[in-house]
């Protein structure tokens, strides 16, 4: 489903931000917790280390510092917020949402605030929601964040997973413009049908938190990477072409790729098909591992902040996450 044009009001992004915990676990680390070694988690992820939350740290204090930078970097105050959008699969609390604690801890006042939970594609999916509100509104700014604390949900005796995560938050803010920029397309999809190849199955109603739930790990991450890499690959080349047609572009006109880091493999396929150089893809996994919804926005901070992405520059992001869930949002800088 690409989306939503013909209303000559476009998204455009107006300030962003990132927080990443200070604590570094590297590979080597890691070869004392559970049974790995640096060479394969290099070689099969492109990963050498990732930040944890450290005590007392939680989704809201990456989320607030995130979204601090990105209110001062679009030069508004808090109260200026018209929305709150959290992309997360870690909050803080079941109730209530991320973005609500967010919205109080930034004293953001006029906010409506409301979570996305669309595996590590939530921020996307974020965006594309807000987007929508933005053809609406156009006057509206709208606080996107990704935040995640994703350690909390890792099983730290499952090397097949813990290996790949680490902690952190991205945000952006955007309102609207009559000029076509900005966002030019969008394009979300999902597939349930194939939820049990990456999920975390305790603590919500099926299987609340109980002695028995904890007794059998269902807290955390389960995943069969084989099939989740299988899958991520075709799907996010399919919604990129996807974009790319909708809004008029070719592969050599694109001049960054800002996708989800899960994994330096999947990204090669992905581009290697879509015939763009991997020299265009900007990468962070390797100092922050799979920080979920978070990492695309904190790729995308990273690269305006270091002016590798200028202004007029054509930026594909996009993403596959647990759901399944995947898309691509196109737009010029
Ligand atoms: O962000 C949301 C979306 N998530 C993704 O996109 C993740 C997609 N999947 C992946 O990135 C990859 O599938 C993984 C990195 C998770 C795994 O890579 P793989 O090449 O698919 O490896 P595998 O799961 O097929 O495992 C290969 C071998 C196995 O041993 P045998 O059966 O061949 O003897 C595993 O037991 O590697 C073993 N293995 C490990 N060895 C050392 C699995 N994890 C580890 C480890 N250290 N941490």
């Amino acid at each position: 489903m690409t989306g939503y044009k013909g209303h000559g009001v476009y998204s455009v992004i107006i300030g962003t931000g990132s927080s990443m915990p200070e604590k570094v676990l590297t590979n080597f680390d890691l070869e004392k917790i559970v049974d790995t070694n640096n060479e394969w988690i290099l070689q099969r992820t492109g990963i050498r280390e990732r930040r944890l939350a450290g005590e007392g740290e939680s989704l809201v204090t990456f989320g607030e510092r995130a979204s601090r930078s990105a209110l001062a970097d679009a030069g508004l105050e808090p109260e200026d917020l018209d929305m709150i959008i959290v992309g997360t699969q870690s909050p803080d609390m079941v109730v209530p949402s991320a973005a609500c604690l967010l919205q109080g801890r930034l004293g953001a006042r006029n906010a409506r605030a409301f979570d996305v939970t669309a595996g590590c594609t939530g921020w996307l999916y974020g965006m594309v929601v807000a987007d929508t509100f933005i053809k609406v509104n156009p006057h509206f700014k709208i606080l996107v964040v990704g935040a995640e604390i994703i350690s909390s949900r890792v099983d730290w005796e499952d090397r097949a997973t813990c290996v790949l995560f680490g902690d952190g938050a991205g945000a952006a803010i955007i309102t609207g413009s009559d000029k076509r920029r900005g966002i030019l397309s969008t394009c979300i999809e999902a597939d349930g049908a194939e939820w049990e190849a990456l999920c975390v199955i305790g603590g919500g109603s099926m299987h609340p938190p109980t002695h028995e739930m904890v007794d059998k790990r269902l807290q955390f991450i389960r995943m069969e990477g084989n099939k989740v890499f299988k899958l991520a690959v075709p799907n996010m080349e399919r919604v990129a072409w996807d974009v790319m047609a909708d809004a008029g572009v070719s592969p050599d006109q694109i001049d960054w790729i800002v996708p989800h880091q899960a994994n330096l493999r999947i990204l090669e396929a992905v581009v290697d098909r879509l015939g763009i150089p991997v020299e265009k893809v900007i990468i962070t996994l390797d100092k922050y591992g799979n920080t979920s919804t978070a990492s695309i926005p904190v790729a995308l901070n990273e690269a305006v902040g270091d002016g590798r992405i200028k202004k007029g520059d054509l930026v594909l992001m996009m993403s596959f996450g647990g759901g399944f869930t995947w898309g691509a949002i196109l737009l010029e800088w």
